[in-house]
């Protein structure tokens, strides 16, 4: 079993201000875990975690994929969550880019079918549309209607910014339509697949994976 990465450096008071890693962000953890042989097939160049948070999930995937051999970059909307991710990565002695900016808008066109891991644990809960948009703790959850409004906003960003090899995985529940969301990605030209699934309380958390689809 591969360690939880050290998060020692961040104190109960930062977790009022960034997203307190969760079921959904060890969910995630597991599904790496079990992902390790695929991913040191991969052999990432580049790889991208949207919506970083604390930097947890950013370290621990890190950690599989090794120092030297590719180029980590992690956005995320909240200042301080990017502030976050940076003091994590020195933690657990990782070098990664981090940018504060929407969504991967500061990536755009230049790492443009470029990346070949890329991954979003997304604000999934459904909320007002009102709530959708924030710059600051509530950006962690807020969803808007069925909790979908910046997963799709996402979603077309996957095509242009995979490379043909890449592979994409993200966090979702089971009111965020998973069918409906692989179906989207279908007409893209990504086959899918659920790596894992959880009852946490009362949710229902799944991790998909998306990669180009062969034919
Ligand atoms: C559910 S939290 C996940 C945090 C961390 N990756 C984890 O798994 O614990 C969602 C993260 O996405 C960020 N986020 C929300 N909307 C975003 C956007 N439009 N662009 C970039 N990051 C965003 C939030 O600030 C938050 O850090």
């Amino acid at each position: 079993m591969l360690p939880t990465p050290d998060l020692s450096h961040l104190k109960k008071k930062d977790y009022e201000y960034i997203y307190e890693p969760a079921e959904d962000t060890f969910l995630f953890l597991d599904a790496f875990e079990d992902e390790v042989p695929f991913l040191k097939e991969l052999q990432p160049t580049i790889s991208l975690e949207v919506g970083s948070g604390s930097g947890c999930v950013t370290a621990f995937v890190g950690k599989i994929l090794g120092e030297s051999s590719c180029l980590k970059y992690c956005t995320d909307i909240n200042p301080k969550a990017a502030r976050a991710t940076l003091g994590t990565a020195k933690q657990n002695q990782l070098t990664v880019d981090v940018i504060e900016t929407h969504l991967t808008d500061a990536l755009l066109p230049r790492l443009q079918g470029q990346i070949d891991l890329m991954y979003f644990n997304p604000p999934y809960v459904l909320t007002p549309s009102e709530e959708v948009g924030s710059h600051s703790v509530e950006a962690s959850w807020a969803g808007g209607i069925d909790g979908r409004e910046v997963i799709d906003e996402f979603l077309p960003y996957v095509k242009r910014l995979l490379s043909p090899k890449g592979a994409f995985y993200m966090v979702v529940v089971n009111e965020n339509k998973p069918d409906d969301i692989r179906e989207i990605m279908k007409q893209d030209g990504f086959e899918s697949s659920i790596v894992k699934t959880r009852l946490a309380g009362r949710e229902k958390l799944f991790i998909l994976k998306f990669v180009r689809s062969s034919t």
